[in-house]
């Protein structure tokens, strides 16, 4: 089947000059089973952008969607995360090769250490695992995910590769602003994993009341408040009519007020654990 145009999502550069859509389809929490399927609806909808992880079991058939779609492997950007379990440089190596094999690709676009794990790893050696990988052109780009700033200056100081991107969880009830200016002040892109809460935030009286004067799902609302903020979002969905919902956010704006009343309702409302505190390592 011919592949559907992908409508104007826009893209950002990263520091190393690769270019990533603003908008993806995140899969963690489809079932292995679903995910050739989930991912097929994504691409045909026209996203061109994928967030998997070596954690989420599925990426696999991430791969098996994206080279069956008959879309150029060079229009999809594909990012995988390390898992926890993978401390020691030679086993980072054999695991991002197994990825690579088992999506029947000879690259990623970007491979992110999943969690910093403070307490139970040295996050510092498994960035240089990650240097090699990247130095070795099988990844386009490098990058971390939930790092706080003063893990991102402990690999400041010891490598002369600079994260691409930390990818942290953001939205209207943890907007992160300072770790955002962090990113922003040491040319790192934001990432915001669960943009919408995973739901939460849908019921918001502010949030509803904006979706209602903009006849806007109060999904698209949230979303376009990210897309507006600059940051790189992929909102998950096992749903075509919600993943379709997702992706129009690019035909309407909020404005200064909305954009203001939404940021105003942090609460340090997470969701996932605190990356301080986060030690879990998979057996
Ligand atoms: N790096 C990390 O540590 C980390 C952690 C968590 C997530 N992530 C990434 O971020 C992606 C997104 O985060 P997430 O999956 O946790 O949460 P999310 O995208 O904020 O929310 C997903 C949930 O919202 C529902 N939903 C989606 N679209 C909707 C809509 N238009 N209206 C109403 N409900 C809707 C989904 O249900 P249905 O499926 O039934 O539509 C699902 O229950 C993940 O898939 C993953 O790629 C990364």
């Amino acid at each position: 089947m011919a592949a559907t145009p992908a409508p104007a999502v826009p893209t950002i550069a990263l520091n190393n000059g690769v270019e990533i859509p603003q908008l993806g389809f995140g899969v963690y929490q489809i079932p292995p089973d679903q995910t050739a399927e989930a991912t097929r609806t994504a691409l045909d909808i026209g996203y061109r952008h994928i967030d998997t992880a070596q954690m989420y079991g599925n990426e696999a058939e991430v791969g098996q969607a994206v080279r069956e779609s008959g879309i150029d492997r060079s229009e999809i950007f594909v990012t995988s995360k390390l898992n926890n379990n993978r401390l020691e440089r030679d086993d980072i190596l054999r695991s991002f090769d197994q990825g690579l094999s088992d999506m029947g690709f000879d690259y990623l676009d970007l491979f992110l250490i999943h969690w910093p794990l403070p307490a139970a790893s040295d996050y510092v050696a498994r960035w240089k695992a990650l240097e090699e990988i990247y130095a070795s052109g099988r990844a386009k780009a490098i990058g971390v995910s939930n790092f706080q700033p003063h893990h991102l200056r402990n690999l400041f100081g010891a490598s002369d590769v600079r994260p691409a991107v930390n990818q942290v969880e953001i939205h209207p009830f943890l907007v992160q602003d300072e770790l955002r200016a962090f990113d922003a002040d040491h040319e790192i892109v934001t990432e915001a994993w669960s943009p919408i809460g995973q739901g939460q935030v849908l019921g918001d009286p502010v949030i509803s009341r904006i979706a209602q004067q903009l006849g806007r799902s109060p999904a698209q609302v949230t979303l376009r408040w990210h897309i507006q903020r600059g940051d790189v979002i992929f909102p998950k969905s096992s749903s075509k009519d919600r993943m379709a919902e997702n992706f129009a956010l690019f035909d309407f704006e909020l404005d200064q007020e909305q954009m203001t009343a939404i940021t105003a309702l942090d609460r340090a409302g997470r969701i996932g654990p605190d990356p301080d505190q986060f030690n879990w390592i998979p057996s």
